[in-house]
């Protein structure tokens, strides 16, 4: 940029550089005292009160649709995992408008909200901005918990529109992580009641999603050392080394002794770190760590709080990426095993399950998943085995997006080129994939059993 200039023009030339970086200074400053964008800043934001004895509330952030092509144009609801981290997380590193690049925020043309509106929520109560009334004692320790609050800050979601618009709206819960847990206890506990509620109080769930999941721990936790192995990670006497380890959580989960079982699958991955010595376990095929700093930084300053509407109660509250208290409370939920609720959410044939996972994940990759998946009793289970993998090229310029797996309303896709938090890692795989699966395009367009007209719910 400006320093072409010396080497083509005369001595006079330095003049104009010297102004040129003078402008250029200025442009930054005014950027810098300006971190939110326009489009970054929420559609609507505030806090959705979830009718438990304290009447606490969770904080949420919605962008709506840019450019929907159906009407009326679904909602995706996003939770991160932890348990205890932000799903701001989710909004500005992964998949929102505006992504952090380096320490501002740019455009990104693989947001989510393109073809429906994205609900951003801050879950469970104590995470991010959703700060407990009153003493951290309100956040939750076990998934019906969980669930039932996300259910009523759904219903207070949708009671914000007064036209009753938003009910119309065809419903979607997705997530990463550890809202493997969150999204089928939800979305059971949302059946279950939609079962009993009046027609015009229930939920039009059509969908879950989830990327890199913990579902059902104890069928994940056996898989750690054999896929470190055949990626060529560890030897083979490592290899037995972390199968004993594991073999010893699987019977502390057996034995029901939760809060041990945790504490060893953590150990399993601290082994896995130092013997592997990868930078992050997220992605074994990245180099360096992934950045945390700028988007704390971020969210601590006034008018990133101002513009996302935190209220000013929560101003001596720090924004944290995951929050100990949540991690402390659900500890003895962590091993336990949720997929139970997949299955009766397959088994009401009308609601599709999206799983996706991130190839470089030495958490909860393919594998993972598939060791979970292979014990469902939903019947429709060995047609779902048995359907072909089909290699998934979007783009008609040869690139590889993932791998897609799909029969009735179940449909499991390996995304290229990320790992665990694959939202973020493969953008252009992750819209492609969630567009076509929302909207049932292409390879997602339903299969057996489909799913037929969005309009009916059970
Ligand atoms: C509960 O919260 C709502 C909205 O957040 C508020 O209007 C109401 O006054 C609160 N009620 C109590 C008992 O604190
Ligand atoms: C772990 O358990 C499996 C299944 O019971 C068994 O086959 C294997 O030998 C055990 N491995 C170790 C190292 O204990
Ligand atoms: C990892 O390596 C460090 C330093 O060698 C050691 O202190 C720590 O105990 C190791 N952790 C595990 C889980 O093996
Ligand atoms: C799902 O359906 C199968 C077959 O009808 C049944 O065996 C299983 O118990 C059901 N599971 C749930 C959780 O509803
Ligand atoms: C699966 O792939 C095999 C081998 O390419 C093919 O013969 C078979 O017809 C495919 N099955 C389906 C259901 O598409």
């Amino acid at each position: 940029m400006a320093w072409h200039l010396p080497r083509t023009a005369a001595a006079s030339s330095s003049i104009l550089v010297l102004v040129l970086v003078l402008v250029s200074t200025a442009t930054a400053a005014t950027a810098k005292s300006k971190p939110f964008p326009k489009h970054a800043i929420p559609t609507m934001s505030g806090y959705l009160n979830i009718n438990d004895a304290h009447n606490n509330s969770l904080y949420y952030a919605f962008y709506e649709a840019t450019d929907p092509v159906t009407f009326p144009a679904p909602l995706l609801v996003w939770l991160q995992g932890g348990p205890g981290c932000s799903s701001l997380i989710g909004n500005f590193e992964e998949i929102g408008p505006y992504v952090l690049h380096c320490t501002s925020l740019t455009h990104n043309p693989y947001r989510w909200n393109r073809r429906f509106g994205v609900v951003f929520i801050d879950n469970p109560l104590g995470s991010g901005f959703s700060v407990p009334v009153s003493s951290p004692r309100d956040i939750p320790t076990d998934e019906p918990t969980v669930a039932a609050h996300l259910h009523a800050a759904l219903q207070s979601f949708m009671a914000l529109d007064d036209r009753r618009f938003f009910r119309a709206r065809p419903l979607f819960l997705a997530g990463e992580s550890y809202a493997g847990k969150y999204i089928p206890a939800a979305a059971a506990h949302i059946l279950r009641a939609n079962a009993r509620l009046p027609v015009l109080r229930r939920l039009r769930l059509q969908g879950i999603a989830i990327g890199n999941g913990m579902t059902d721990p104890v069928e994940q936790v056996a898989v750690h050392a054999s896929q470190a192995y055949f990626a060529g990670l560890i030897n083979a006497e490592q290899r037995e080394y972390l199968e004993a380890m594991q073999n010893e959580t699987v019977r502390l989960v057996r034995d029901g002794e939760w809060q041990l079982a945790r504490r060893k699958r953590n150990k399993i991955l601290g082994f896995l770190k130092n013997a592997t010595g990868v930078a992050t376990l997220f992605n074994y095929a990245r180099a360096e760590h992934y950045p945390l700093r700028p988007l704390t930084d971020l969210l601590n300053t006034r008018e990133a709080r101002e513009a996302l509407g935190v209220r000013r109660r929560d101003d001596d509250v720090r924004w944290v990426r995951c929050r100990k208290a949540v991690d402390k409370a659900l500890h003895g939920d962590i091993m336990r095993s949720v997929r139970g609720d997949v299955d009766y959410v397959l088994n009401k044939t009308r609601v599709r399950v999206l799983l996706f996972q991130g190839v470089f994940d030495l958490h909860l990759g393919p594998a993972s998943v598939e060791a979970w998946v292979r014990r469902l009793t939903w019947p429709g289970l060995e047609d779902f085995l048995f359907a072909n993998r089909t290699v998934w090229k979007p783009w008609g310029d040869g690139v590889l997006a993932g791998h897609v797996q799909a029969w009735g309303t179940l449909t499991n896709v390996v995304v290229a080129g990320a790992g665990h938090m694959a939202a973020g890692d493969n953008r252009p795989a992750a819209q492609a994939m969630i567009e076509g699966w929302v909207l049932q395009d292409g390879p997602f367009a339903g299969g057996a059993d489909g799913p037929g007209q969005p309009s009916a719910t059970s």
